[in-house]
């Protein structure tokens, strides 16, 4: 028997002699329970997928402020030894956003990565690039060694043994107002060339660039239109 072809695209069910048909039906209820069971699947896998896509790519569209601090007068460090410094990481929580840098002056004979205005003296952070503890710098072996797990950086901050994935982070540094200020963290790869600012554990070399990505912050040189005023010092 022949089928009417313009039947068999007719919105009523009955038309396109579906089984169990209804007249003035135009969905089948077959297909309705398909779509509502595949409707509710699809809201419960999103009502775990979305918090966990939240989760991991919130941070990656976060803007940290850009902020510089006083740390000293540029002739307080030299080329030779590291000055510690505690600097403020985080603003208006005392003591807890209070962090460790390493500052000396900038030493052409082995500070080889592209000069700046923004490294003519190095500040290095005291996070370990392996799980984040604090490095304390050994002046006698000029190195940094991490207490956890024996992590070890040279003198220029770049990793000489153990765990860490990447070179100890830096600050940018200015001077201005015959004051050294102190900017926003940056990460370095194992050539030490800058990078936005990564979490520890996370490499930077080769694809580690785009598998830990940036974070839009500190992707574009700091401005320095915001440097606090040097203090009042007494009798100047
Ligand atoms: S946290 Fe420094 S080596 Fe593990």
């Amino acid at each position: 028997m022949s089928v009417d072809p313009h039947k068999r695209s007719s919105k009523y069910t009955t038309d396109r002699m579906l089984p169990g048909a209804f007249e003035g039906e135009t969905v089948n209820r077959r297909r309705f329970m398909n779509v509502v069971t595949q409707g509710a699947g699809g809201i419960a896998a999103a009502s775990f997928a979305l918090p966990a896509l939240g989760f991991a790519l919130g941070p990656i569209f976060k803007r940290l402020p850009v902020s510089w601090q006083i740390i000293g007068r540029p002739e307080d460090f030299v080329e030779t030894t590291y000055v510690t410094k505690v600097i403020t990481i985080v603003e208006g929580i005392g003591d807890a956003g209070k962090s460790i840098a390493y500052v000396r002056k900038r030493d052409p004979a082995i500070d080889t990565e592209k000069e700046d205005k923004f490294n003519q003296y190095i500040a290095l952070s005291s996070r370990c690039m392996h799980l984040g503890c604090p490095v304390r710098y050994v002046e006698a072996a000029e190195r940094f060694i991490c207490p956890c797990h024996g992590g070890v950086y040279n003198f220029r901050g770049a990793v000489a043994g153990g765990p860490p994935v990447r070179p100890l982070d830096r600050f940018y540094t200015y001077t201005a107002n015959g004051f050294l200020y102190l900017g926003p963290r940056y990460s370095v790869n194992s050539e030490l060339h800058r990078f936005s600012p990564r979490d520890p554990g996370e490499p930077i070399d080769g694809v580690g660039q785009f598998v830990y990505p940036s974070r839009f912050d500190t992707a574009v040189l700091p401005p320095t239109t915001n440097l606090p005023l040097p203090p009042h010092i007494p009798g100047t």
